[in-house]
């Protein structure tokens, strides 16, 4: 019969480091939270158990990383990553088999090298093994000290350890796979004698290796990977590496990024082949892109859906939002939350869309406001047209049906419906319903008075 798995992830801690009033693990690297990350990966391991020990801002951490076969386990005071992993400990009362644990801050993590690891753990019949990697600046890791055979002896923090201790570049990534029994039993005997006066997760190996239980130090190939983060600035420079592998993925996968240092991408985006991304791009979100489509650059798009063969023009803020095939939209234009262009449909410059459906190859391309309106196919919505859709105390639709050409400065009152196939005359305010096929316009003739001018002119001249 195979192990049984168990995952323990610490996630309790506020991070004093990063100086925040959010709790460490929700903050982000490419749009995702920490913790959530490390939950991804560590679900991929298909854990007989997976339980996260929270306790800053618990509640919330909860509701933002929760999700289906997660469990959760209360730590009420951060007495040391010792004591995190006991308050996991009524999770796995019946359990015999090994547990990883692993950190929330490290978000990085593949489930490639999370396997890696228990395997090696396994084929050597070990107790207990703990991940580390050789770094050039080990700076505040805690130091994994081996004997003059290569055996590792134990782990010292950097706080507590000696001159000669903080020369060792070999550092504990945090990451351990444990024997379930072993590791609750030795958890019981941990004492809070260092500096921090804290239960340290890291003495339970020097108690396995006095005890003689087969324990393994197992070195990580890619340090980027195991990383901590700490402050703000580790913060940055996790982001920075995860933004490269994201272009590096996205290139390979067969889009073309023109500036790739000069587009972000959160965890989640998809992009289509032969799709082309201009410099200066942030795709955050859930945002989805087709194939073969054109991003000029300088765009912020969140959330947002994007057919095939769409054209993007320089400069636009999308977001929560639907682009059909061959759309386009830009330079300068800002689509909010439900704003759904079919097919061919275009949007131009200065032009805000919200909540509304713009129909097959209708167009609105200079400097409007579209909110909460219907549009049917192949209209026009001429320069200047304005939806009046708030009256200071609620909103209110307009309907303008296909084939309606809309002239020039046209402000349209809501609620309203203008049915297919209507001219509205330039410069017209419209507040009832027009029927089908009809001119719609306004009579009052602009007045003239002539010498106006000059009599303006002399009067103000008196004044002086
Ligand atoms: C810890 C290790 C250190 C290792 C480093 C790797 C200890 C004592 N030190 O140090 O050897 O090199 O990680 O990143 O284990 N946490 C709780 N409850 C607590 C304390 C911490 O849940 O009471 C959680 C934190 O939220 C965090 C994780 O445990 O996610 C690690 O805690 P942190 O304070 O960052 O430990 P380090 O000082 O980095
Ligand atoms: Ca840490």
């Amino acid at each position: 019969m195979q192990t049984a798995l168990g995952v323990v992830i610490l996630a309790a801690g506020l991070g004093k480091r990063m100086r925040s009033s959010q709790a460490k693990v929700l903050h982000r690297v490419a749009g995702k939270p920490l913790l959530a990350r490390v939950l991804h990966a560590t679900q991929r391991l298909h854990p007989d158990r997976l339980v996260a020990v929270i306790g800053y801002q618990a509640a919330e951490v909860q509701r933002v990383c929760g999700g289906a076969g997660i469990e959760f386990a209360l730590q009420r005071e951060q007495r040391g990553t010792g004591n995190a992993v006991l308050a996991a400990r009524s999770h796995f009362c019946d359990f015999r088999g090994d547990i990883l644990i692993v950190c929330g801050d490290t978000p990085l993590l593949t489930t490639a090298t999370l396997n890696g690891f228990i395997q090696h753990h396994r084929a050597r019949h070990a107790t207990l093994s703990v991940l580390t990697v050789c770094l050039d600046d080990p700076a505040s890791y805690g130091r994994v000290i081996r004997t003059s055979d290569g055996q590792i002896h134990r782990i010292v923090e950097a706080r507590d350890a000696t001159a000669e201790e903080l020369a060792v570049q070999e550092i504990n990534t945090s990451i351990y796979c444990v024997q379930a029994d072993f590791l609750f039993a030795a958890l019981e005997r941990l004492q809070p004698l260092n500096a921090q006066g804290e239960y340290y997760l890291t003495d339970i190996v020097a108690q396995a290796v006095s005890t003689g239980l087969p324990t393994q130090a197992v070195r990580a190939a890619d340090p980027g990977e195991v990383g901590g983060i700490n402050s703000r600035e580790e913060l940055a420079l996790m982001e920075k590496t995860r933004q490269a592998q994201l272009r590096s993925h996205w290139m390979a996968a067969g889009v073309t990024l023109e500036d790739p240092d000069t587009v972000y991408f959160d965890e989640d985006v998809t992009i289509g082949q032969d799709t082309v991304i201009g410099p200066n791009t942030h795709l955050k979100g859930k945002t989805s892109i087709g194939a073969r489509c054109h991003i000029d650059g300088s765009a912020y798009i969140e959330d947002c859906r994007i057919g095939d063969d769409v054209h993007v023009h320089f400069s636009v803020v999308l977001s929560e939002s639907e682009l059909g095939n061959q759309a386009e939209v830009g330079p300068f234009a800002h689509l909010r939350k439900g704003a759904v262009l079919a097919a061919r449909a275009e949007i131009g410059n200065f032009v805000e869309v919200k909540k509304s459906f713009i129909g097959e190859h209708t167009k609105a391309k200079h400097l409007s406001y579209i909110g909460d309106a219907e549009i049917g196919r192949d209209a026009n919505i001429g320069a200047g047209t304005i939806t009046c859709n708030y009256d200071g105390f609620h909103k209110y639709r307009t309907k303008i049906g296909d084939r309606v050409q809309v002239g020039s400065d046209t402000t349209l009152v809501a609620p309203l419906t203008i049915h297919d196939d209507v001219y509205i005359a330039t410069a017209t305010t419209v507040r009832h319903d027009v029927p089908a096929g009809a001119l719609v316009f306004n009579t009052r003739q602009e007045a003239v008075r002539e010498g106006w001018t000059a009599a303006k002119r002399a009067k103000e001249a008196e004044k002086k």
